[in-house]
């Protein structure tokens, strides 16, 4: 590669790689690369890889065959393209991704983004088949925090990693092996963090991690909850909004649902994963808790905050799944009631119990019953959304719309809200009215602030 160098990063499934994404973005930023958005330009392309279900850990391979189209081209005319995987199937899969798709440079795991500097140099040197994904033993946020000081600006709705792993072992998931142990960032790098992203022109702050609700730290007055550091954050000046993303029932404390009464910044929006409505299923899933306690759970919720907005995920078809456990799934979804929800087919993954179950259902069976599952919670997500025509709340305005002078922003529930500017600028909070409600997201005006336009 020569200088100055252009780097294109691929980012696939969770938020946690859009967060690694930019951490590695903040890696690359001072040894000379730019970031480009398309693969075409770029001499370094870093695909950021999610294992969690086949299909997603299979679009890797076929984006590689392209790649080594582009590579052969980019060679035919002298020039040199570096190919890395990163992310959750480089953890897994390791080298036998180089086995089977030799056009990989270098492999490194989501432990590993700071060791991005030297596999570079290796490149340079002309080594090639490298693969780093050992789990080192110091914190990897800590060894990129100080780069992403450097970065010109985030975005006003930013992501900040408090906590990653999970030591849950729900019998179907890879993150316990491709992500590892729990670990908790300790509360002072976290609000230092969450300050330097204000500065920057943050205005809403959301907390990631596998088990984000089982986040614990030492902080001033002993042991930290995620009430506590939510609590904390919510004193930063400029800091308008909260949210946390992903979030187990079984650690869900009663400080973190009495937060969304107390706390003026978190935004009453919850995404809670309860992944079937069977006491079989949940309990060969290893999920530790059953409909009933969910149910529960869901009721204190509302109890602290009525109009919270639950999101979910679910799993159909999961190892010795009956019609009869199908239907609780259904139950559970008309019974909690989702704005907005993840639903997918059991995909069997190596290593994990459930893989190696010997009652697996046939794919057909999923594909009924999840169209089933979608519909149900279609219907759901579009009567939350019509529901909120003609209501008025604040919105964070994030980025431009399709349109001429168009914004969107986003409601309090999380929805995508289009609006007319109306010389407001992306980063302002600020009044509307619902219009009308789609599918996906509302439409609403911007309501006047020194005329009663209301
Ligand atoms: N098959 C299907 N869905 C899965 N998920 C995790 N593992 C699997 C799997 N093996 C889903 C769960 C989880 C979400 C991130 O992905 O619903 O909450
Ligand atoms: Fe996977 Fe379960 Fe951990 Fe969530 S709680 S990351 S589904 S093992």
């Amino acid at each position: 590669m020569s200088t100055p160098r252009k780097v294109f990063i691929k980012t696939y499934g969770c938020q946690m790689n859009v967060y690694d994404t930019a951490r590695m973005s903040d890696v690359l930023r001072p040894m000379g690369f730019e970031q480009v958005e398309a693969a075409a330009e770029a001499d370094l392309i870093i695909l950021n890889t999610c294992h969690i279900r086949e299909k997603a850990a299979e679009k890797v391979y076929s984006e590689l065959g392209r790649l080594r189209m582009l590579k052969q081209d980019r060679a035919a005319r002298g020039r040199d393209l570096a190919i890395a995987v990163a992310g959750c199937v480089a953890q897994a899969e390791g080298e036998a991704i180089i086995a089977r798709a030799p056009v990989v440079d270098f492999i490194f795991g989501p432990q590993s983004t700071h060791a991005l500097p030297d596999l570079i140099s290796r490149y340079d040197a002309g080594e090639r088949a490298m693969v780093e994904t050992d789990f080192p033993a110091r914190d990897k946020f800590d060894a990129l925090g100080e780069k992403a000081a450097a970065a010109p600006a985030v975005p006003v709705s930013a992501f900040l990693a408090v906590q990653e792993g999970c030591d849950k072992f729900c019998a179907f998931c890879v993150v316990p092996y491709t992500r590892g142990a729990e670990y908790s960032r300790p509360p002072e790098r976290i609000m230092a963090e969450a300050r330097l992203l204000v500065d920057k022109g943050a205005r809403e702050i959301t907390l990631l991690g596998q088990n984000v609700n089982a986040w614990h730290g030492q902080g001033a007055g002993g042991t930290w909850n995620l009430a506590r550091l939510l609590s904390e954050l919510a004193s930063i000046d400029g800091l308008g909004r909260l949210r946390f993303t992903t979030s187990h029932p079984n650690d869900m404390d009663d400080e973190l649902i009495a937060a969304f009464a107390e706390n003026e910044k978190l935004m009453p929006y919850l995404h809670l994963p309860v992944q079937s409505g069977s006491d079989a299923i949940l309990k060969a899933m290893n999920r530790k808790h059953t409909a009933g306690q969910y149910l529960d759970l869901v009721a204190r919720l509302r109890r602290a905050r009525p109009d919270i907005a639950l999101s979910g995920d679910f799993i159909v078809g999961f190892p010795g799944e009956t019609e009869e456990d199908f239907a609780a799934t259904l139950r559970i979804v008309r019974e909690a009631g989702y704005a907005q929800a993840y639903s997918f087919k059991y995909s069997a993954r190596p290593g994990t119990p459930a893989a190696e179950r010997p009652d697996q259902v046939p794919q057909e069976v999923k594909s009924e019953r999840l169209a089933r599952l979608q519909d149900l919670l279609a219907r759901q997500q579009q009567a939350f959304n019509a529901a909120f025509v003609g209501r008025s709340f604040d919105i964070l305005l994030e980025k431009p719309g399709r349109h001429r002078g168009q914004l969107v922003g986003r409601s309090p529930w999380l929805q995508a809200v289009h609006v007319q500017a109306r010389g407001h600028a992306i980063g302002d909070i600020v009044p509307v009215r619902v219009e009308r409600a789609g599918k996906n997201s509302l439409s609403a005006h911007i309501m006047d602030t020194t005329t009663a336009d209301v």
